[in-house]
């Protein structure tokens, strides 16, 4: 029995606050033979059937839950029959078979475990995700379970990927392989995703492995060796060329051990990542070696994609960041960026003028610096398609590109996803434990049993200067999704839920005091339309382009927003030359207007990027609005009250 001290309560609250969630029960769904789930409330369903393109089998589907009163899952394994389960007692076991088949057939059962003891693993389970073939890409902060879900009755190839949080055990060997074909893996190894010769027509996969072995020395350093160098003394060598075969040049990584104390364990590497991209940031906890370890001269330039190992030394938690709040008069101010198409590379310019001086995503990055040097925001919104759907090799790369700029000046910033962001080689799942690992990011996840990643508000306070501060503002964050499932038309639209509208009705009900409130997300909903010209007075901004909204359908979230009943103002971005507000039925509907050269835009028809800045005055009761273009002076135009008493 726990017995729950008022203090330790209040502690364990704060400490909820500041982690991002975790998941803390799994169940394994089978549906009857017409496909038909039973649904669990609460809980989440993997898109993925577990016994895809198996013949007679039991559709079978993965189910997560995160309750935060309780305990987090730490750690999984899946076992096949015949296997012992080592430390049984420390395990709980999903009573269904992962290769149910719905007729007797002789078959080796596979079963699912999951442990929430922390002697077994101290780690958080964050994110569970199903991917389908040998060796799909898979993000780095994941790790692998290595059994075929549909090992021995055929079926598609599915593997379990899974991300822990917080301060890992120390790496303690590392290896290297290569392999004809990314199916490249060694038993009782944890591979760190990427190949290592990407880009590369001749010649083979390279991966780097690693083990954790708690009965060896951490590893506490590792370097790369071109050529001729002289290696350290005391270093061990990874025995592969990683340069693989047919290539002129030589790289070794050599690394050391040290012997086991606090320290050493404290500070060894615990995590290895590789980034592709010439100029790709070093993340936050992170050091980067600097070769290029698909270059071919003295690890300069390279043939095929510029590829880095990146090292964590030690575990750095993200800075603290109290609550957003009103500064003294009473302001907040919001810089909306959207649809930026960053890239990992060095990016493109689109639609720009003939003299224009432009040097792709450097561009960009340079608008961003002079927007946040003028209006100094308190936060950055990212509206969507923050990264480009191509040109992007490494969209954990870009992740830490688009947002860097930000993040050096120490804003706080909130993500919604668009339709490009996940277009590459993660999934919105996978950025989205990117950006829990970067800090003063604000984005989450949110309920587990709604559709979309990224349905989350944020609270503004009144800075009373006392302990208690008010709630004086919202900011709702909603999934708008991409395409519609059932149609490969890419120009249809997906629209935001149903759930996700009751999640923002019953959200703004919970408050106390309902205060002013603002909503973002990436896709224009169907009421941005104005087909019958009612609003044209209403609509401050240029509508340069159609409103590429969803289809018109059943659920109104215009209708949503208004039973919500604080939600003044809404801002999506998408169309990228379309700039307006419009007013309807008391809510202003805006657009960010396209800030980045990577996406199409008018600037070569004279008409700049730009940026729709917020200011949120008198603690919540009046918010103002203007955009910034593109230009030296970064002109201001179209200022406007969006609402006031
Ligand atoms: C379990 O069975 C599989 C094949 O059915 C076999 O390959 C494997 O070696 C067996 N494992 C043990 C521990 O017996
Ligand atoms: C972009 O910026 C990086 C880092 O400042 C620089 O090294 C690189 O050459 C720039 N790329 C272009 C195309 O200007």
């Amino acid at each position: 029995m726990v017995i729950f001290h008022p203090i330790v309560g209040i502690l364990l609250l704060l400490l909820l606050h500041t982690t991002h969630g975790y998941i803390t029960d799994i169940k394994l769904v089978t549906c009857d033979n017409k496909h038909a789930c039973p649904s669990y409330p609460g809980y989440r369903q993997l898109p993925t059937d577990l016994n895809q393109g198996v013949n007679d089998a039991t559709s079978i589907f993965l189910h997560i839950k995160q309750d935060l009163s309780q305990d987090p899952i730490t750690d999984l394994m899946i076992l096949p029959q015949n296997e012992t389960v080592p430390l049984i007692a420390k395990w709980t076991k999903l009573d269904v078979d992962l290769n149910q088949l719905s007729k007797e057939k002789d078959h080796t059962a596979l079963w699912l475990y999951y442990t929430k003891d922390t002697s077994v693993s101290k780690n958080p389970v964050t994110s569970i995700i199903i991917k389908q073939g040998t060796s799909p890409m898979v993000g780095a902060e994941y790790k692998r379970v290595p059994v075929d879900l549909n090992e021995g009755v055929g079926g598609f190839h599915l593997f379990m990927y899974y991300s822990q949080s917080g301060s890992k055990d120390p790496i303690t060997e590392i290896t290297a392989k290569q392999c004809f074909t990314s199916n490249c893996y060694i038993d009782g190894w944890e591979r760190v995703e990427k190949d290592l010769n990407k880009g590369i027509i001749i010649g083979m996969s390279v991966y780097l492995f690693y083990k954790r072995d708690s009965t060896q020395d951490p590893v506490t350093d590792v370097v790369a060796i071109l050529n001729d160098q002289t290696p350290p003394q005391g270093y061990t060598q990874v025995p592969v060329n990683l340069n693989s075969i047919l290539r002129g040049d030589q790289i070794y990584l050599w690394y050391k051990t040290s012997p086991k104390n606090p320290d050493t364990l404290r500070d060894g590497i615990q995590e290895l990542a590789i980034q592709f991209g010439k100029h790709v940031v070093t993340p936050f906890g992170w050091s980067k070696i600097n070769v290029d370890l698909n270059s071919d001269k003295d690890g300069k330039d390279g043939f095929g994609e510029p590829t880095y190992l990146f090292i964590k030394k030690g575990y750095k938690e993200l800075p603290k960041m109290g609550p957003l709040t009103f500064d003294n008069n009473g302001d907040f101010k919001i810089l909306q960026l959207a649809d930026l198409h960053f890239t990992n590379e060095e990016g493109i310019c689109r639609d720009i003028p003939p003299d224009m001086d432009c040097k792709g995503d450097n561009t960009t990055i340079k608008y961003i610096e002079k927007l946040l040097e003028k209006e100094k925001p308190n936060l950055v919104v990212f509206s969507g398609d923050n990264i480009n759907g191509e040109l992007v090799s490494d969209a954990r790369a870009a992740t830490f590109k688009f947002a860097e700029p930000v993040i050096k000046q120490k804003i706080p910033w909130a993500v919604v996803f668009g339709n490009h962001d996940d277009q590459n080689d993660l999934s919105r799942e996978e950025l989205l434990q990117v950006m829990n690992t970067m800090p003063y990011s604000l984005t989450k996840r949110g309920p587990l049993d709604i559709p979309g990643v990224g349905n989350y508000f944020v609270k503004i306070f009144s800075d009373t200067n006392t302990a208690e501060k008010t709630h004086a503002f919202t900011l709702y964050f909603l999934d708008s999704h991409s395409y519609t499932a059932d149609d490969d038309d890419e120009d249809e639209y997906d629209y935001i839920k149903s759930e996700q509208l009751d999640w923002v009705i019953k959200s703004a009900r919970s408050f106390d005091r309902k205060p002013n409130a603002a909503a973002f997300f990436h896709i224009p909903i169907w009421e941005y339309h104005d087909q019958d010209a009612l609003y044209p007075d209403a609509r401050l901004g240029e509508a340069r382009e159609d409103i590429s909204s969803p289809k018109k359908n059943k659920i109104s979230a215009l209708e949503a927003f208004k039973s919500a009943g604080d939600i003044r103002v809404t801002s999506c971005g998408h169309d990228h030359v379309n700039d307006f507000c419009m007013e309807r039925d008391g809510i202003q509907l805006c657009y960010g207007g396209g800030g980045g050269v990577g996406g199409y835009g008018a600037e070569h028809l004279g008409w700049p990027r730009r940026s729709r800045i917020f200011k949120i005055s008198e603690f919540g009761e009046t918010i103002t609005s203007w955009k910034r273009l593109h230009n030296d002076k970064l002109s201001m135009i179209h200022y406007q009250t969006i609402f006031s008493l």
